[in-house]
């Protein structure tokens, strides 16, 4: 397989027994839900652990000091998601970090278009974004347009590529490369990279329609 210095697989010992679920088509919604939900969590921690870090000492309650701890000041953070399916990811980061900023993009696929090619509709980012890092969180990396739109969107508010950690679930490799070239300073935290793309432009093997199946609207 290709690599990729820009993209981080996920390592928990986990992920490979909460991808079985998700991936299986005769799992219902609410099943979906439930372990995409576990998965995000782990997704969520590791992404979160990509962030700028500060040293701090702290002392434990035996009265040793740790001079050389680690902490991230998540208030300092904004988590934005690509509706509809990336709000379920952004739920994950907020379970974890509750006082993340929020921004929203909603951006669709055209699934009558032949290369799928994203529509924007909306956007509202917080205040102050340009100088926050960025977890963009959008479960499924197909093409990479939606994604892309989203990063040019960030771009146009202020916002620096090299702060941008984009997470999702599951990556082709056909979306990887378009997003490393567009945007090559983005980085990119996943829990697996498939195989490719179909021609109908869905992810292979994947899981079908992630947005369809969290939220049982298939
Ligand atoms: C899905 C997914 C991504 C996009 C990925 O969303 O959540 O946003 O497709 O495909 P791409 O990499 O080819 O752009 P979709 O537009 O189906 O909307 P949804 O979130 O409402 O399901
Ligand atoms: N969106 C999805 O939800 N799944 C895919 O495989 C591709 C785009």
């Amino acid at each position: 397989m290709a690599s990729f210095p820009q993209v981080t697989v996920c390592k928990h010992s986990a992920i490979p027994h909460l991808l079985t679920p998700i991936r299986d088509v005769t799992t219902s919604s609410v099943q979906f839900a439930y372990y995409a939900s576990r998965l995000m969590a782990l997704l969520a921690e590791e992404a979160m652990a990509m962030l700028p870090a500060q040293q701090v000492s702290i002392t434990t309650p035996t009265g040793a000091t740790l001079p050389d701890a680690v902490r991230i000041n998540t208030s300092k953070v904004c988590a934005v998601s690509i509706i509809r399916a990336g709000d379920s990811l952004l739920e994950a980061v907020r379970k974890i970090a509750p006082d993340v900023h929020v921004g929203k993009i909603l951006i669709q696929r055209d699934e009558s278009s032949a290369d799928k090619h994203p529509v924007m509709y909306y956007h509202k980012f917080p205040l102050g974004i340009a100088r926050m890092p960025v977890i963009l969180c959008d479960p499924m990396l197909a093409t990479g347009g939606s994604v892309i739109m989203a990063v040019n969107t960030l771009l146009d508010a202020g916002c620096r590529a090299e702060s941008i950690i984009f997470a999702n679930v599951i990556a082709a490799p056909e979306g990887i490369e378009a997003v490393s070239s567009a945007h090559p300073a983005v980085r990119i935290v996943t829990c697996v990279i498939d195989a490719s793309l179909n021609d109908n432009k869905y992810i292979m093997p994947g899981l079908g329609d992630f947005g369809d199946r969290f939220y049982g609207t298939e």
